[in-house]
């Protein structure tokens, strides 16, 4: 099943059980709201899930959502972890409750996208000092045959440390070849796929929890990683909508390895839609988040060969993403920003290789250095701290910074 029969199987079983569909909203929250992009799909729907207005289109919410997250830029190149993703959520904004979001989605992962009731096992939360067990979706996980671990902190969700919270249910595929020997929380081969959240409070600034008008329920599922199993992949990179990326990247760089390109896939695709959605380069905020991202994927590819250059990158592949999600930008804008950024950094790069060659940056930095290095030269900490290391690498020498 493709990454798009997937989506569309998704939201006609929910569409059929009464949800509208909403339209998914770009990676830019709201002006005035702190987080600097959507990082999953309840986060356009805050305000309804708390419950300060009604949802023009009812109470059954169904949707799919692109998200970004930086929390996990350390483990893409890994097997799972995107920057990147699409999310299908679904919502119950006051009307249904956990058991009846649990029944559904094990029916549609056996019965809809035929899954072996086998390979399934949830997490469900096991109470603490704060809130009971979560015994509603224990007694469903049990009626329907499904084996359950009880957990603490893996199963309370919470969107923020002011925003909606409660316990979650997650659904785990097993991806092993032979069968399970232990439960999701001991072996990584249990890969977790759909949250489901019931959210009946709210963090309040002191910690406490503060009941919601109603209690809604908030699932969210990364689609390309259930495409993925559903494919019988086991890296979320050969699934189907990264197939132009697995064609062109290993002529146009010469030899990468797996851990590179993957990461060079990931953040190059993710510049692309962030750049789709309207963010330019920049050193704060959104805009330094896109910065780090390209800037990671030239230091990755420069670290064998500093000719490799983005202006090779194919318009296809900038042309099939952005036909992904909807964007209009043309591909030649987003090739002259990306080349503009390059271009930058190499110049940034020509210029810190000088400047910390000079005899007062050759010992440890100091806080003083590291401030007068960003302000009068442009060389933030962390790129600093990576022409050191290569320094380093290069005269054989343990300096450190500070
Ligand atoms: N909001 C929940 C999550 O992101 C569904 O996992």
């Amino acid at each position: 099943m493709t990454t798009e029969g997937v989506l569309r199987t998704f939201v006609e079983y929910f569409e059929e059980r009464g949800h509208r569909r909403i339209t998914g909203s770009t990676l830019l929250p709201e002006p005035g709201d702190p987080v600097l992009f959507t990082t999953s799909g309840m986060h356009p729907l805050t305000p309804y899930l708390e419950g300060r207005r009604p949802h023009p289109l009812g109470s059954r919410l169904v949707n799919v959502q692109r998200c970004l997250r930086t929390t996990d830029l350390g483990e893409v190149g890994d097997l799972t972890h995107l920057t990147v993703f699409e999310m299908l959520g679904t919502w119950s904004l006051g009307d249904y409750e956990l058991p009846q979001s649990l029944e559904w989605g094990y029916e549609l992962f056996t019965e809809g996208f035929g899954i072996d009731p086998g390979r399934l096992h949830a997490t469900v939360f096991g109470g603490d000092e704060r809130s009971g067990p979560d015994t509603g979706s224990l007694e469903t996980w049990q009626r329907l045959g499904v084996p359950v671990e009880l957990t603490v902190d893996d199963n309370w969700w919470s969107g923020g440390p002011t925003g909606p919270c409660g316990p979650d249910s997650e659904m785990f595929l097993w991806t092993g070849d032979t069968p399970p020997q232990s439960t999701p929380t001991g072996d990584e081969r249990w890969v977790e796929v759909w949250n489901h959240v019931m959210m009946g409070h709210r963090n309040g600034p002191d910690g406490s929890l503060v009941p919601l008008p109603r209690r809604n329920v908030d699932t969210g599922l990364g689609l390309e990683r259930l495409a993925t199993l559903l494919q019988g992949r086991t890296s979320v990179f050969d699934c189907d909508v990264f197939s132009p990326w697995r064609h062109h990247l290993p002529g146009l760089w010469g030899s990468l390895d797996e851990t590179s390109t993957r990461l060079v896939t990931d953040h190059l695709r993710s510049a692309v839609v962030v750049l789709g959605d309207g963010v330019r380069p920049s050193n704060t905020g959104r805009g330094y988040v896109l910065r780090r991202l390209v800037r990671r994927v030239l230091t990755t590819l420069w670290r064998d060969d500093p000719s490799r250059g983005l202006g090779d990158l194919p318009g296809e592949l900038i042309e099939h993403t952005r036909d992904h999600f909807r964007q209009d930008i043309d591909p030649e804008v987003v090739r002259r920003l990306l080349v503009d950024e390059e271009r930058r950094f190499r110049r940034l790069l020509e210029v810190g290789r000088t400047v910390l060659d000079r005899p007062r940056f050759r010992g440890p930095l100091t806080e003083e250095d590291l401030h007068y290095l960003h302000d009068t030269h442009g060389l933030p900490r962390d790129l600093v701290r990576n022409l050191r290391d290569e320094r380093e690498i290069e005269t054989g020498s343990g300096r450190q910074t500070r």
